[in-house]
């Protein structure tokens, strides 16, 4: 990874090839994202009752912070406004809403000074999206609900770009995941027991580390094979961001995405994808292209418990 471009007028197909190469992409704010921001906060603002979300951890034991934020979660990703205005974003940004598909959000909240990370707030170890199953032609596009710090941001690690690392993505099956994993998030409160693959060995070329902080409204766009982790919080305010994912259907037939360097899961995310026109399922073919016959029985595709 050489190249972080700011506000390029570059065209999906450009910009896709530029990400598979390694490239991140930093958009300032637009109306569509900002009206997605607009929408997350409301969600956000009414499940704290009128204490500052920011700060609201303060004013409560983990549990209770946990309690509103675990059925929060499902609200935002499946309320039918979110995914309305997640297809307002890709039009706004230049995606083919025919060969685009796209998954449902995640909402992430990143608390201050260890009062949560685990389970809901999960503090991201050093990892590529791709040793979860995520398939190498994937984009991510994260986005800031409210203001943040470079001290509560993500952290690019660009040195793993071309270079793999020994990890546990070898026995990570993604729907053993979606059965068990996922679904226990809420319970991990004071450590996270789940299976997620991890380094295996020392990472030695963490730094330099590379922290983006856009404003409100703005969009960090980068390819799941990027080595990514959470920045420790120690802003004193918790942050809330949220991310979704995009892949591009000519792109997944023709094979074309990031080189793969290190990820070996079983089974694929594909499932959770859906074209951004209409919502219709990803082709079953297509979906083949990518499944390994070794996934043992689990979860094709997640399904939170409202
Ligand atoms: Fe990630």
């Amino acid at each position: 990874m050489d190249r972080i471009y700011f506000d390029s007028a570059h065209d999906d197909e450009t910009r896709r090839r530029q990400l598979y190469a390694g490239a991140i992409y930093v958009y300032s704010p637009r109306p569509s994202l900002r009206a997605l921001c607009d929408h997350a906060r409301s969600m956000i603002e009414e499940a704290f009752g009128g204490l500052d979300p920011r700060v609201a951890q303060h004013a409560m034991p983990v549990e209770r912070y946990v309690e509103i934020c675990a059925p929060l979660k499902p609200r935002f990703i499946h309320h039918p406004r979110t995914k309305e205005l997640i297809r307002a974003v890709l039009i706004e940004m230049g995606c083919d809403l025919e060969e685009t598909y796209q998954d449902v959000p995640r909402l992430r909240m990143v608390t201050s000074d260890g009062y949560l990370t685990s389970g809901v707030g999960y503090a991201h170890h050093p990892h590529r999206d791709t040793w979860y199953s995520a398939p190498l032609c994937q984009q991510n596009w994260w986005v800031p609900i409210y203001e943040f710090e470079a001290e509560s941001g993500m952290a690019f690690h660009p040195s793993y770009w071309a270079r793999g690392v020994r990890n546990g993505s070898e026995t990570f099956n993604y729907y053993e995941w979606n059965a068990v994993g996922r679904r226990d998030a809420a319970k991990m409160i004071r450590g996270d027991t789940r299976k997620q693959p991890k380094a295996e060995e020392p990472l030695l070329a963490l730094e330099p580390a590379v922290k983006l902080v856009v404003p409100v409204g703005g969009a960090i766009v980068f390819s799941a094979a990027q080595m990514h982790s959470t920045v420790a919080n120690t802003t004193g305010r918790t942050r809330y961001s949220m991310d979704f994912r995009i892949c591009n259907l000519r792109d997944l037939r023709e094979r074309r995405a990031a080189p793969n360097v290190d990820s070996h899961p079983h089974g694929t995310s594909l499932r959770d994808f859906l074209r951004a026109r209409d919502l219709a399922p990803m082709p079953d073919e297509v979906v083949a292209l990518y499944d390994d016959a070794s996934a043992p029985a689990g979860e094709l595709v997640f399904r939170p418990q409202s």
